[in-house]
């Protein structure tokens, strides 16, 4: 049947389980064959093909799939597309279920009008009702301008229901195709966008719009392709080589999280030893404060074998984040990455981790946190560009977080950025520090610059003078002894019993419940 045509799908002759098996074909054909071959041309699966991909095997059930639009505006009565432009319903993943839609690219460009939206919202509704999952697979030209002003009612129904569901139920999205618009924002406000190379763009308006306005040239890869948004803008978490990968690297990602913020995130059967000693651990760390090392590598020494699963790696690197095992336990690992800028946090680290911190805090997920930073990024780029304001939703993060926190100091920790890297007196569980760390308010060299700026420069070798007092200096606080005696930290401990200590730890906090005074919520420093 030609979908544009508007040919009836009754028929007074056929049984009703016949009808229903046509329509239900109809359906499953969206725009008709010649688009899904345009979109199989384009290196795109269709929008059942990736539901279908997602999901364990048989076991998806659509809802919907005979709703139409109701649009009478330029033409569009005489088009009849069953299911219009999305696809939604449930299934499993791993046997645990969520909610999906998948725009359909075949039917008017997967664009969102009236019915397209009350589709999403239905799937949205019950997922929230029923504590599960939402993933959104989108391919989408935006609000759909046949249906004007009705279009745009739509998305904002949708970013009322993205918002309602945040902090109850996951919400990950994936960008398939082109996404314009509203298109965009619905994903910004899920918890992980993944994009796919080269076939996937996210943009509030095209680079056609953006030279005719500014007169800039970009090209769509590089204004909004994967490359460009996990690297440069931080709006998406995962960037996939293929929508195989992105979907499933989805999968993979939900196996660490509960269906909803209610439960606990599951626990798999442990399959490496608790107790296993990190004997090479200490060659990895060089004892030399500056020396850069690779934090990804103690990561994966420390956690269950091949169980970090790492989040925005390409962006902000200063800083490491991503979910893991201890003994089969989901955990959110936060760590400074010595290898880029020294570690340092700025500002774009700073809301990496904020927002993980607080995804892993509205879910259930213990956060251990291992700490090597020589403090904030000084500059005026970073002060002008509000490093206050926002290093400081680092710090509300940890602040506000309820989940089990367990923080080990590698190496050092210093001045506002020892506070923030979820110390203890910030609210966590655990603090830990390695043998050699050094923990202070400054680096030697810059506190001695301070305290002691006459008496460096009135000495007859003012380069002798700065290093004898750094190295009084460095007697001093260059050992965690100090902050240990204080009971800042609750033991130093040797670097290779580390993994044992963590997974110790959390199994006392298993049953770890905050309560917090009643408010509608804070106000975190946006
Ligand atoms: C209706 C649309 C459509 C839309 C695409 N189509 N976008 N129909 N409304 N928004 C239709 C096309 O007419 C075409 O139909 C088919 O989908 C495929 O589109 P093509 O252009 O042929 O595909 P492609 O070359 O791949 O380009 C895809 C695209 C482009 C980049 C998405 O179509 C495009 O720029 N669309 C408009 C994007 C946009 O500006 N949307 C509004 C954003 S504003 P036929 O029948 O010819 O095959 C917005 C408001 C919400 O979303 C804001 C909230 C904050």
């Amino acid at each position: 049947m030609s979908h544009e045509q508007g040919e009836s799908t009754e028929n007074s002759e056929q049984s009703p389980i016949s009808e229903l098996r046509d329509r239900r074909e109809d359906a499953r054909l969206g725009g008709g064959e010649a688009r899904i071959e345009r979109q199989h041309e384009k290196g795109k699966m269709t929008a059942r093909e990736r539901i279908e991909y997602l999901l364990d095997d048989d076991t998806f059930r659509e809802v919907d799939p005979f709703v139409e639009h109701r649009s009478t505006n330029f033409g569009m009565e005489e088009k009849e597309y069953p299911g219009d432009a999305v696809v939604t319903g449930y299934g499993e993943v791993d046997g645990r279920k969520i909610f999906v839609f998948a725009h359909d690219f075949t039917v008017l460009g997967g664009s969102v009008g009236e019915v397209v939206a009350e589709k999403i919202c239905k799937v949205m509704d019950r997922a929230i009702e029923n504590g599960v999952p939402v993933i959104g697979l989108n391919d989408s030209g935006g609000a759909r301008i046949q249906e004007g002003v009705d279009s745009l009612v739509g998305f904002a129904k949708i970013f009322r229901r993205n918002t309602e569901a945040s902090g109850l139920v996951p919400q990950i999205s994936a960008i398939m195709g082109p996404c314009a618009g509203g298109a965009t924002y619905s994903p910004a406000l899920t918890d992980f966008t993944f994009m796919v190379q080269d076939t996937s763009h996210m943009f509030i308006t095209g680079p056609d719009v953006i030279e005719t306005v500014t007169g800039e040239q970009v090209s769509k890869e590089e204004l909004g392709g994967a490359g460009s948004h996990s690297s440069k803008s931080g709006v998406a978490h995962f960037s996939c080589r293929s929508e195989e990968e992105a979907l499933d690297r989805i999968r993979r990602l939900l196996s660490y999280l509960p269906q909803n913020n209610m439960e606990d995130p599951p626990r798999l059967a442990p399959w490496d030893d608790p107790d296993r000693q990190l004997d090479e651990i200490t060659n990895v760390v060089p004892e030399a404060p500056k020396k850069p090392y690779d934090m990804s590598t103690v990561i994966e020494r420390i956690v269950d074998e091949e169980s970090f699963f790492e989040v925005q790696s390409n962006w902000a690197r200063n800083v490491v984040i991503g979910f893991a095992r201890l003994d089969g336990r989901s955990v959110g690992i936060v760590a400074n990455q010595p290898r880029v800028s020294a570690g340092t946090l700025d500002i774009d680290a700073s809301e990496k981790a904020a927002r993980f911190v607080r995804f892993c805090d509205a879910y259930n997920i213990p956060i251990v946190t291992l700490v090597d930073v020589p403090g904030f990024m000084p500059g005026t780029d970073q002060e002008h560009n509000g490093i206050i304001r926002r290093g400081a939703k680092l710090i509300y993060a940890y602040a506000e977080a309820t989940v089990p926190l367990l923080t080990v100091v590698v190496r050092k920790a210093y001045g506002g950025a020892y506070i923030v890297m979820g110390s203890k007196c910030l609210g966590a569980d655990v603090n830990y520090a390695w043998p050699g760390s050094e923990m202070a308010v400054l680096g030697p060299r810059g506190a001695v610059n301070i305290l002691y700026r006459n008496e460096i420069a009135d000495a007859d070798d003012p380069d002798a003078k700065r290093q004898e007092l750094m190295d009084q200096f460095r007697d001093e606080f260059a050992h965690p002894y100090g902050p240990a005696q204080r009971g800042y930290l609750d033991d130093v401990i040797e670097p290779k019993e580390t993994r044992s200590r963590l997974i110790d730890d959390l199994d006392l906090l298993e049953r770890k419940r905050k309560d917090k005074p009643p408010k509608d919520h804070g106000n975190i420093p946006l």
